[in-house]
């Protein structure tokens, strides 16, 4: 089976960290997001997965390069020269995609437990042209918002965006797909969502799974932190093995092995550290993120913020209100920080005491 992961666009809402890195290879909970669900669909036996791509496509192949031979699968790039849309990249990659069987689609910034073996069985059983996963969230106006029959799951309506409520069930980015659907695109700008999703449930070709467990589309900065949250309350249901234990962690705590973390600190609930950082004597982190290579000095307190890799926060910081730093930031002693969007390179000597973005 095959499988393609649209990867386009420039991940602006991720900013500063997609200036250092295209969005699907930031780390999340410790693996680049990507891997999340190329691991996902290893498991469910794809053997090629197709990136849509139209945005530096030669760091993403540089980082998952590696990963095709430890996973045991192809990785295929298909690359636009202008921006497709999401469902402009499926006719592209035809050729690709193309082997007679249903094949998986993805959006690339979002986070479930990827039950790609259950979506199969329900697309096969019904016999539909395609079958997209749906999740209830509270503000459905920033999705794709989906009304459908309840017993059979078809799918009676399909509105991008909507301004007026329809529902709260939402297009949660997981699909799968017969190949006729490729008939219905051509290799140009399209939305799936906007032009192929509402012909398809006029069709009457179109159904939805609902899905179990976590949801969340981690393409900006707050959700990423929600998403992490539910990530890692999940390892706990599942995998507590992996996540951190002593007396300095509280909640679900994810740390690299070779991060060093010093007496006297208090980490969690909710915080991930990646590789190759120090967490000097006294800190206190919750809800935080904190990527490779960053030293956190003595009693600094971080909430609810991403720090950037190879970075460093002084002693006695204060840090909260989904501040993120960019790569290589240093951010002096005794500073506040709430709120603050700092781009990569940058030394900060003052406060930042409300929102702001840092140039
Ligand atoms: N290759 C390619 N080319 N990929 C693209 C392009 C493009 O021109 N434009 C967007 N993408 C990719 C993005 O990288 C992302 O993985 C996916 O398509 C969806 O784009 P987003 O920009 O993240 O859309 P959204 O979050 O506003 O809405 C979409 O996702 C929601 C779930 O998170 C829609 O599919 C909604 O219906 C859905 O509810
Ligand atoms: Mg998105």
């Amino acid at each position: 089976m095959k499988a393609l992961i649209l990867v386009g666009g420039f991940g602006t809402r991720l900013r500063p960290l997609t200036l250092s890195k295209p969005k699907p290879i930031v780390e999340f909970a410790n693996k680049a997001m990507i891997l999340h669900q190329i691991e996902a669909l290893c498991k469910v036996g794809v053997t090629e997965v197709v990136l849509a791509v139209n945005y530096r496509p030669q760091l993403m192949s540089a980082y998952l390069q590696p990963f095709e031979e430890k996973l045991g699968i192809k990785i295929s790039y298909s690359h636009e020269t202008v921006p497709l849309g999401t469902a402009g990249p499926l006719a592209l990659a035809k050729e690709l995609l193309n082997d007679g069987e249903p094949f998986f689609v993805l959006n690339s910034d979002i986070i479930c437990d990827f039950p790609f073996a259950d979506l199969l069985a329900f697309h096969r059983a019904h016999g539909g042209e395609g079958t997209i996963m749906v999740t209830k969230v509270e503000e459905p106006s920033k999705y794709g918002v989906v009304v459908y029959k309840e017993e059979t799951g078809e799918i009676l309506k399909f509105v991008e965006k909507p301004q007026v409520y329809v529902g709260n069930k939402i297009n949660a980015g997981v699909y799968i797909f017969n190949p006729s659907i490729l008939n219905r695109i051509q290799p140009k700008p399209t939305s799936i969502e906007k032009e192929v999703f509402p012909a398809m449930a006029a069709d009457n070709q179109l159904y939805c799974m609902q899905l179990e467990g976590f949801w969340m589309d981690v393409g900006q900065p707050k959700d990423f932190l929600s998403g992490m949250g539910l990530y890692l309350n999940s390892l706990k249901q599942k995998t507590p093995e992996v996540l951190a234990t002593g007396t300095h962690i509280i909640g679900p705590v994810l740390i690299d092995s070779t991060t060093v973390i010093k007496p006297g600190c208090l980490i969690g609930p909710n915080v991930t550290i990646g590789p190759n950082c120090v967490i000097e004597e006294g800190a206190r982190l919750v809800n935080t993120t904190v990527l490779e290579g960053t030293t956190v000095g003595k009693n600094s307190w971080i909430k609810s913020s991403i720090i950037g890799w190879n970075s460093s926060i002084g002693k006695w910081v204060r840090m909260e209100n989904t501040s993120v730093l960019g790569e290589d930031v240093h951010v002096a002693d005794e500073l506040y920080i709430n709120g603050g969007k700092i781009l990569p390179h940058k030394s900060i000597s003052s406060s930042i005491p409300e929102p702001e973005i840092i140039m």
